[in-house]
């Protein structure tokens, strides 16, 4: 009986913002955005491949917001992701591509395979799941589309160098799709993390991103609340540090070859 009171109370007050599909929710920064959204009133479909872990999370997120939250199990650079992710949720108010990976280390030593594979979940599977949403958003009207991209994407990193580029390609596609989206209602927002200590530096080989200096690095939640800011706020790329804010600004004043070689050194510094 206190329970349905409790729910009671809650419900009526919740401002309703409409569905936010997350893919790469199972961990790191999609696993923080999504009790972050909710309690900015969105309900959820909650996207990745380990299951258990989003029912987990949409348990404890209704729980704590009483929002809808859904899960959907699903690769996402299986060819029939979209029309999946389509038919589970239609019209979306908000579409953030979060699922991502990464290998460090020297390209010669690498397995093209697993490049190939990262290429396909960073660039193609963003990609289609992009321009299959954006058609429904732009004739509603309304509609956010985020990006989970890098400060990698600045510019070419050695030894990170096809994870780099593929964050590049995310920052050039989706600037420029904001740009012929101008007018239209929707958006499409790239978010910038550096370091952000997840289980992505154990599946990428690197070092541990909690042993960065406090200025380079930000919480899975500091970059959910970067991004919950993100999708409110009318700016096509978002940092979520002041020294990535101007790490961007600087490397575009800087000689190519310069920004190279400190993106090197940095990199052979964490013993890569
Ligand atoms: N951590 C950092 O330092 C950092 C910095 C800059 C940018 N980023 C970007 O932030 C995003 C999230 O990374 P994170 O740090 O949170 O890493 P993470 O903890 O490893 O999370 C990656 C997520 O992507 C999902 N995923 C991977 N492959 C998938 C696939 N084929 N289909 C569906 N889901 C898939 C994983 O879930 P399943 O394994 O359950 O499928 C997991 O939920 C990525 O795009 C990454 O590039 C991270």
């Amino acid at each position: 009986m206190e329970e349905e009171g409790a729910r009671l109370v809650k419900e009526p007050s919740r401002r309703r913002a409409g569905l936010a599909v997350v893919t790469g929710a199972s961990s790191g920064i999609g696993a923080a955005l999504a009790p972050r959204l909710a309690a900015d009133g969105y309900d959820l479909l909650l996207v990745a491949r380990r299951e258990e872990r989003l029912r987990e999370l949409a348990e404890r997120v209704r729980e704590a917001h009483g929002v809808q939250a859904r899960c959907l199990a699903l690769d996402v650079t299986e060819e029939d992701a979209l029309e999946r992710l389509l038919e589970a949720a239609p019209e979306p108010a908000v579409l953030v591509n979060n699922a991502g990976a990464g290998r460090f280390g020297p390209a010669v030593e690498a397995s093209p395979a697993e490049q190939a594979r990262i290429v396909r979940l960073n660039c193609e599977s963003l990609t289609r799941l992009t321009l299959g949403y954006l058609p429904g958003m732009v004739s509603r009207g309304r509609g956010v589309v985020v990006q989970m991209a890098s400060i990698a994407g600045f510019q070419p990193v050695p030894y990170f160098a096809v994870y780099a580029a593929t964050k590049a390609y995310v920052l050039s596609f989706s600037e420029a799709l904001d740009k012929e989206l101008e007018g239209s209602g929707v958006r499409v927002v790239s978010v910038c993390p550096g370091p952000v200590p997840t289980e992505f530096q154990a599946a990428a080989g690197s070092g541990d991103a909690a042993k960065e200096p406090a200025y380079n690095r930000r919480t899975p939640e500091q970059i959910a609340e970067a991004t919950a800011r993100a999708i409110a706020r009318p700016r096509p790329v978002v940092t979520a540090a002041p020294y990535h804010g101007f790490l961007r600004f600087a490397q575009r004043f800087l000689p190519r070859r310069t920004v190279l070689s400190v993106a090197a050194r940095k990199m052979r510094q964490r013993g890569i």
